[in-house]
């Protein structure tokens, strides 16, 4: 922005909004740097504008599902500058190699097996074994993903349910005041979302359509199967991420605990229950934003613990359905009817 005078009463009220940074070097290490300290930058990328958050931070990931207002966890894709970075957070098949040698940098996104050694933040990959990973073309983009160093998980950049934003102004339609910055790199190219691949199945399945097309992927990895088309043929629900078996502990799970006893491994929100065998609190302090972000590694924890002490199941304590409760207690509800305390089946 030229320098020069500005009211002050309008540079109070620029402050509380969403800055836009120019696609310069000052913007992309303002971009960074902002990312760095834990808050969003959305982002263009040739598909459609990404809200990016620190990838290996879990507080971050939990600032993207709130400021989106999403009702679930769905996985989040990680962005790369290049596929080395890329493949050293996931397994790579041989042909995801060859994928990655013709579309890349491009509007192709791989699920792969995550590696054990992966930063990537449980909540941003929604608990699961697998990872979502891209690498995006244009050159702004990819400058802050290096500036960065770190990978960048982004969904696109609109509030749940609305459409995907290909301009900057498009963000801030969605998002203003709810960002730190959207990098302006100008309208994408490409206009529609990345063609989302699972290679963790043989044949590979197309889980979403998108900018990269299934001919030319074909092409390269011959047989492909249509998970999307059978996903709506079983009138299942239309985000891929749902189709995924999530995380689900093996001790069972009992929601809305009032009273636990010491066979029960609790997780806790605010002040904890009495009398558990083993207790992880979400967030003394009843903040639903904390809560998420420790919601998966609590889980994980709680089943270890809880297995190795014999304990009977997992206790979660009632959690408001508000903002980002709903969320978790979508998350919560999946854990619970994979594996009922029960012992029930539910269908
Ligand atoms: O073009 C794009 O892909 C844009 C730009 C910003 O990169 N991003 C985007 O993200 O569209 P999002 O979150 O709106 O969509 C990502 C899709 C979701 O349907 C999600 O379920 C799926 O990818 N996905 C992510 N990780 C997955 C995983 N591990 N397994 C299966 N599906 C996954
Ligand atoms: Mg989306």
């Amino acid at each position: 922005m030229p320098g020069g005078f500005r009211p002050l009463l309008e540079r109070r009220y620029v402050l509380r909004m969403t800055e836009i940074l120019a696609a310069t070097e000052a913007g992309i290490a303002r971009a960074a740097l902002l990312l760095r300290a834990g808050v969003l930058v959305a982002f263009g990328t040739e598909t459609v504008y990404g809200l990016g958050a620190d990838a290996t931070n879990e507080r971050a990931a939990a600032e993207v599902f709130a400021a989106k207002d999403r009702p679930r966890f769905n996985p989040l894709i990680a962005h790369y500058p290049e596929t080395d970075a890329a493949f050293a957070d996931v397994l790579p098949t041989p042909a995801a190699r060859e994928l990655a040698a013709r579309f890349w940098p491009g509007p192709l996104t791989m699920v792969l097996p995550r590696r054990p050694a992966s930063r990537v933040a449980l909540l941003a990959a929604a608990g699961l074994e697998t990872l979502a990973v891209r690498v995006p073309a244009p050159p702004i983009a990819r400058a802050l993903l290096s500036a960065f160093g770190r990978p960048v998980a982004a969904p696109s950049a609109n509030r749940s349910g609305r459409v995907s934003p290909t301009t900057a102004q498009h963000v801030l339609d969605e998002l203003n005041g709810r960002i730190a910055a959207v990098l302006d790199g100008g309208p994408c190219a490409v206009g529609v979302e990345s063609t989302v691949l699972d290679l963790t199945r043989e044949p590979p399945a197309l889980l979403r359509p998108g900018g990269a097309t299934v001919e030319e992927i074909r092409a390269v990895i011959g047989s492909l199967s249509d998970g999307h088309a059978q996903a709506v043929q079983n009138d299942a629900p239309r985000s891929p991420g749902l189709l995924v078996a999530h995380y689900a502990p093996s001790l069972p799970v009992r929601l809305g605990a009032e009273t636990v006893g010491p066979d029960d491994a609790l997780l806790a929100f605010g002040r904890q229950l009495p009398g558990a065998g083993a207790v992880f609190n979400l967030s003394p302090g009843r903040d639903l934003t904390e809560a998420a972000a420790r919601l998966f590694s609590g889980l994980r924890l709680l089943d270890a613990d809880g297995t190795a002490r014999g304990l009977a199941g997992i206790a979660v304590m009632p959690i408001p359905l508000t903002g980002l409760g709903r969320a978790i207690n979508d998350r919560l509800r999946r854990a619970a009817r994979a594996n009922p305390a029960d012992g029930s089946v539910v269908s």
